[in-house]
């Protein structure tokens, strides 16, 4: 199985165990340019914090589907839950290994293909929804969850859509069809919190230090090379040119105003009936 190149950057890079947006409690009181990467890390922690409250009293096992390097996990861990864990990812599947040596299953698989040996109290899909096919996966989660049992699932949907193909909605699964097939799957929302205004922050400070930092540094870079190696820097933007046009327009997956306008970013606790 392969390995998730972006993800594993966002891994190497902020340094954090976690691979999700991270919550921000008071967000309107932050003020960009005085983050450090401590306070990404700790919006990541309060994140799993948050996203905890949600587990009903009684759980007492808990698979998380999408483990990514771990982070979730060692925190239920420490809160007393018996945790597997399950990824795809190559990479993941090293730091999972390293992390846990051995003290926690790890299921190297796409959830859809998951074969289970036990049930389980609750299945954790922290940022991992948007990953899994809706329909299969809440197919799999009747097949692997006791009765009674939950889904907690944590990520961002699109409630609307315009004529624009705006790459937002190529990213995410839609959200009636998604709590339409929770319905028709025999799983009842019991819960639901908008976290939208939580998550948001995170995306800002990815546009603030790209601005401040990465472009500044690529224009310099251009520079350089357009008054060094002015015949090579022609034909090197030639063929560049197009890619380079399509990688811009992703920024607009950080752009907070075009999430608010198409998507939100949703916990959900599903039960089993
Ligand atoms: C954005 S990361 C979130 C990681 C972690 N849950 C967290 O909150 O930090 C998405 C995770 O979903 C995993 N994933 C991708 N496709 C999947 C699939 N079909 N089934 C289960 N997990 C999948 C990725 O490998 C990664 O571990």
């Amino acid at each position: 199985m392969s390995t998730d190149h972006v993800l594993k950057l966002y891994s190497k890079t902020i340094q954090s165990s976690f691979l999700h947006y991270g919550f921000w409690d008071d967000p309107e009181n932050v003020e960009l340019s005085t983050l450090s990467l401590q306070d990404i890390k700790n919006a990541q922690y309060r994140y799993i914090d948050h996203l905890a409250s949600f587990i009903p009293s009684g759980t007492k096992t808990i698979l998380d589907v999408g483990c990514g390097i771990g982070g979730n996990t060692s925190f239920l861990l420490k809160k007393g839950y018996s945790l597997e864990a399950l990824s795809p990812d190559s990479y993941q599947k090293s730091v999972i290994k390293k992390k846990f040596n051995r003290g926690v299953a790890f299921h190297h698989c796409k959830f859809e293909d998951f074969t289970h040996r036990t049930l389980f109290d609750l299945i954790l899909e922290s940022e991992s929804v948007c990953y899994i096919d809706i329909d299969k996966g809440f197919k799999k989660a009747r097949e692997v969850l006791r009765d009674g049992g939950y889904v907690l699932a944590s990520d961002y949907f699109v409630f609307f859509k315009d004529h624009s193909n705006s790459l937002h909605f190529k990213s995410s699964h839609d959200m009636d069809t998604y709590l339409n097939s929770a319905k028709e799957n025999g799983f009842n929302l019991i819960k639901q919190y908008d976290q939208t205004d939580n998550t948001m922050l995170t995306l800002d400070y990815a546009n603030y230090f790209i601005e401040r930092f990465i472009n500044p540094t690529i224009d310099y870079g251009v520079y350089s090379t357009n008054k060094n190696f002015p015949k090579i820097s022609k034909v090197i933007g030639l063929f560049i040119a197009k890619k380079w046009q399509e990688k811009k327009n992703q920024l607009d997956l950080i752009n907070s105003d075009l999430f608010r306008k198409y998507r939100k970013y949703m916990i959900y606790l599903f039960q089993k009936v």
